[in-house]
């Protein structure tokens, strides 16, 4: 067979509402030029995130009604944890509402002023979450990962020198946990090798520190390794996932990515100590530790989508379907991070708008015009997101790249869609020299990306 079809079909439909390039104009504008802030009745083809978003199977449906919601001790609990298990095979899976809750637990027990965490590279809101402590956060991506155009198969890996250099520097003691952020959504959603996630738990060994992963999309990476690692290629998903889990002590984990529903999440552990610290916590803030903010048919949802997340025939639309989009996108000029990742394309829109300066924000740009000339929703993963202020001279100090993210929803959108936005996008790169720089009117201090108001730079 040829064509990689969806291993779907469509039993229930949401209508797409059309808006003309006028009115997205008007809409743009009323939300201060930040996507976030439009309504979603307002887009046409929504790319803001792959999280909470994926569609989900008629068995997933059916568990919703089969959800068991007794406070305590549910039958849809078990059906959870042993699903977590099965591919983590860890000791204690606390569930949480979603990943940020997962991490907000962890490190509020384990950060502090003092302390550093070291990552391949954190996402926004585990860097949040860090930060929020007084710890600091720290990304020590592989060089290759660096250049949006080396054709590398692992641009997700950690540096693993340059890591243990950091440790002898900071000192083993002042760092709670090393994580690998697996696939690397900030950089690409490039997958990590299993040879670098060895490497890591080898160093983790030598210098006596936990290990854990930010397993969102443990699925799409585990899909990754089969196809491009040595020794991989006849193993199956799960039993890749689980050799890939058997070197870490934890995971966090956002159940709205690779476990196929709207709502969810978790923190896995080996540690009886730390899991004691952690429920006790949860209780607090999340709820029961056989709930942990979730209704029972959520948790039912999750143990069902855990299982279809690793069939290859899924897996396999999944990343062709990603790398379809940006081989029509390659073919017409447009620079895209390469080889394409997991859940995402990326724009580099330093070189899709040279003439933009980073204080310009050239990401927030295209986002703008994607919207106006397709109604195309996307996100800008660049200096908007992750610039900072130099504190005595108050100018930007922007982000390593300047990106543009076009996620793709799971199972939501078919090959028309995707044709579409691959159209959309090569009409606003052709008209590229037409676009023009913003600039920040209205930020909040922290994550300031989804609140903060634009106006055009005339
Ligand atoms: N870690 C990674 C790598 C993520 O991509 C996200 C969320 C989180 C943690 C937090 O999980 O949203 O369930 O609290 N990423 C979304 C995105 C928001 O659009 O990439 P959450």
């Amino acid at each position: 067979m040829k064509t990689i079809i969806e291993p779907f079909k469509i039993k229930t439909v949401e209508p797409i509402r059309f808006t003309t390039k006028e009115e997205r104009i008007k809409i743009l504008k009323d939300a201060g030029y930040n996507p976030f802030l439009i309504h979603a009745d307002d887009v046409i083809i929504d790319l803001l995130t792959d999280s909470g978003t994926s569609a989900m199977s008629s068995e997933q449906w059916s568990g919703i009604m089969r959800g068991d919601e007794s406070y305590a001790g549910a039958k849809s609990f078990y059906k959870f944890e042993s699903a977590v298990k099965k591919i983590t095979n860890h000791k204690f899976i606390i569930p949480t509402h979603q990943g940020r809750a997962a991490e907000k637990i962890l490190f509020s027990i384990l950060g502090g002023k003092g302390k550093y965490f070291l990552s391949n590279t954190f996402f926004d809101t585990t860097r949040a979450n860090i930060e929020f402590t007084g710890a600091e956060a720290i990304d020590i991506l592989c060089e290759e990962g660096k250049n949006t155009q080396a054709k590398a198969p692992f641009k997700g890996n950690i540096d693993t020198k340059a890591l243990e250099n950091y440790i002898k520097k900071i000192g083993k003691e002042n760092i709670p946990l090393i994580m690998l952020t697996i696939t690397n959504n900030t950089g690409g959603g490039q997958p990590v090798s299993m040879q670098n996630i060895k490497e890591v738990r080898k160093i983790c060994d030598k210098y006596n520190i936990p290990f854990f992963f930010d397993a969102c999309r443990f699925a799409e990476n585990a899909y990754f390794i089969k196809l491009r690692e040595d020794g991989y290629k006849d193993k199956s998903v799960l039993e890749i996932v689980r050799e890939m889990f058997s070197y870490v002590d934890g995971s966090t984990m956002s159940a709205k990515k690779d476990a196929l529903v709207n709502i969810g999440g978790w923190l896995s552990l080996n540690d009886e100590e730390l899991a004691s610290k952690c429920r006790n916590l949860l209780i607090v803030t999340e709820g029961f530790p056989t709930y942990g903010g979730l209704a029972g048919r959520d948790l039912e949802a999750i143990a069902q989508g855990l299982e279809e997340v690793i069939d290859e025939n899924y897996l396999r639309y999944r990343i062709r379907s990603i790398e379809y989009l940006g081989e029509k996108l390659l073919r017409a000029g447009v620079p895209i991070i390469e080889p394409t990742g997991g859940h995402a394309i990326y724009i580099d829109a330093k070189r899709f708008v040279p003439h933009i300066p980073p204080e310009q924000y050239p990401g927030q740009s295209i986002v703008c015009e994607l919207y106006i000339e397709g109604g195309i929703r996307t996100v800008e993963i660049g200096s908007v997101m992750f610039g900072k202020y130099n504190k005595e001279t108050g100018k930007l100090i922007p982000a390593m790249m300047e990106l543009v993210r076009l996620a793709i929803p799971r199972r939501v959108y078919t090959q028309s869609h995707i044709d579409y936005i691959a159209e959309v996008v090569i009409e606003v790169f052709n008209n590229k020299n037409n676009l023009k720089g913003y600039k920040i009117i209205y930020e909040a201090p922290i994550l300031r990306h989804f609140t903060a108001k634009f106006e055009p730079i005339e």
